[in-house]
């Protein structure tokens, strides 16, 4: 390997990203720190990889200053069963409140009244801490675990601060609309904690907190958060480049903001192609020959996406991506052939669901910017040429 290569990346993509990583947002932050110390519930709702989990990590970062507030971190990616939240939200409850696992065991049997966790703890208890319960018990004493944050906040004179991930998988959940009226009517009487509930699958999240006949209605404050805007990405990627030792022109670093139509993953994840792909200093030809290459890299997966779609449903995505606006009228619906205006109501809703699609102010766009490049490419036969002049 050449001593270049060896200089790690400085653009981040795939994970949460924060402190010098992170760019911009300081109004979100101050809007969600707000509602967090205020007691205000927040459900913060984007597409996925616009960046929320960064945002909610971020703000613990910067106002974690505070000893009388605790934060505690619950991905629900992979629970998927009431059984499945009841263990590892204790567990994560447990050991966000307590800095010592002796003090997890022991908070175990000082919290639980009616059930008895059964604790097992590893060689390396940071690593292997686990809580289970007795199926039977729980059934009768739900509400035991579910009071537990309040119970904790109380007896620690603490303000706790939770902030769930992926909450929109309660709705997977087998017994789902009971589980969310009990999650609801003992949540909302805690005094001493807040929640942030936040999720990727736009539709569900909306229904769980948008329906009036669902539980959730109104449990918070709704944040809806936006892409980032370019004038915070041409210092950041001209900064990073110069960092390691290499340069980028201010407008080329703004031509990669707009090409990846300022999708924070996208943006760094190209910065970090072109960056790998230069020595010294970025030209036009490095960047189109890297996003070529990422459509390359790509062009399995995308047509394997495209394959799954109805001939209808890959029209309208053409007429997204040509910008039509009046997806109804007849003018489109003839040029596109894209069905009637009952086909178009149900493709657009099944395009959203799949995060092919994303309705910005009522307008549809297409959600992945690389994708959207791909499919003009290769689906629409658009020649690419005019984004690199
Ligand atoms: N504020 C930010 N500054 C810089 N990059 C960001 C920012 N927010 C998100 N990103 C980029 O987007 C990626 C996805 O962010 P993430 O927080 O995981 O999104 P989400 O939780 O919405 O899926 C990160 O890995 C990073 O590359
Ligand atoms: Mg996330």
């Amino acid at each position: 390997m050449s001593e270049l290569q060896q200089i790690p990346s400085p653009f981040l993509f795939g994970k949460t990203v924060r402190d010098s990583t992170f760019i911009n947002r300081t109004k979100d932050i101050e809007h969600l720190w707000l509602n967090m110390r205020s007691g205000i519930n927040t459900v913060l709702i984007s597409p996925r990889r616009w960046g929320k989990s960064s945002l909610v990590t971020q703000t613990a970062f910067v106002k974690r200053r505070s000893k009388q507030v605790k934060w505690c971190f619950f991905d629900m990616f992979a629970v998927r069963s009431e059984a499945d939240f009841y263990a590892q939200f204790s567990r994560a409850l447990l050991k966000a409140t307590s800095p010592k696992w002796e003090d997890w065991v022991s908070g175990a049997k000082t919290f639980f009244k009616r059930i008895l966790p059964k604790i097992t703890v590893g060689v390396d208890p940071a690593q292997e801490f686990s809580v289970s319960f007795d199926l039977k018990e729980v059934e009768e004493h739900k509400d035991e675990i579910l009071d537990l944050p309040e119970q904790i906040a109380q007896k620690q004179q603490i303000q706790l601060i939770i902030c769930v991930d992926e909450f929109q998988n309660i709705h997977y959940f087998p017994e789902a609309k009971s589980f969310e009226k009990l999650l609801r009517s003992c949540w909302q009487h805690h005094q001493h904690v807040s929640y942030c509930l936040y999720g990727s699958k736009r539709t569900l999240m909306a229904e769980i907190f948008n329906k009036q006949n669902r539980a959730f209605y109104r449990f918070g404050d709704v944040m809806m958060l936006d892409k980032i805007a370019t004038e915070h990405w041409i210092p950041f990627i001209v900064e990073k480049f110069e960092q390691t030792g290499k340069a980028i022109r201010p407008a080329l670093a703004e031509k990669i903001a707009a090409l990846m139509k300022n999708h924070p993953y996208y943006i760094q994840q190209l910065s970090h192609y072109v960056w790998e792909s230069t020595a010294k200093t970025v030209t036009p030809a490095i960047l189109k020959a890297t996003i070529m290459r990422l459509l390359e890299i790509n062009y399995a997966m995308y047509q394997r996406e495209v394959e799954a779609l109805s001939n209808t449903q890959v029209n309208l995505l053409k007429a997204i991506a040509d910008g039509a606006t009046q997806l109804m009228s007849l003018k489109t619906l003839q040029e596109y052939q894209i069905g009637t205006p009952r086909n178009v109501s149900k493709n657009i809703k099944i395009l959203e669901r799949d995060d092919f699609i994303e309705k910005v102010n009522k307008k549809a766009t297409l959600l992945d910017p690389a994708f959207e490049l791909w499919f003009c490419k290769y689906y629409m036969h658009k020649s690419l040429d005019a984004y690199f002049t």
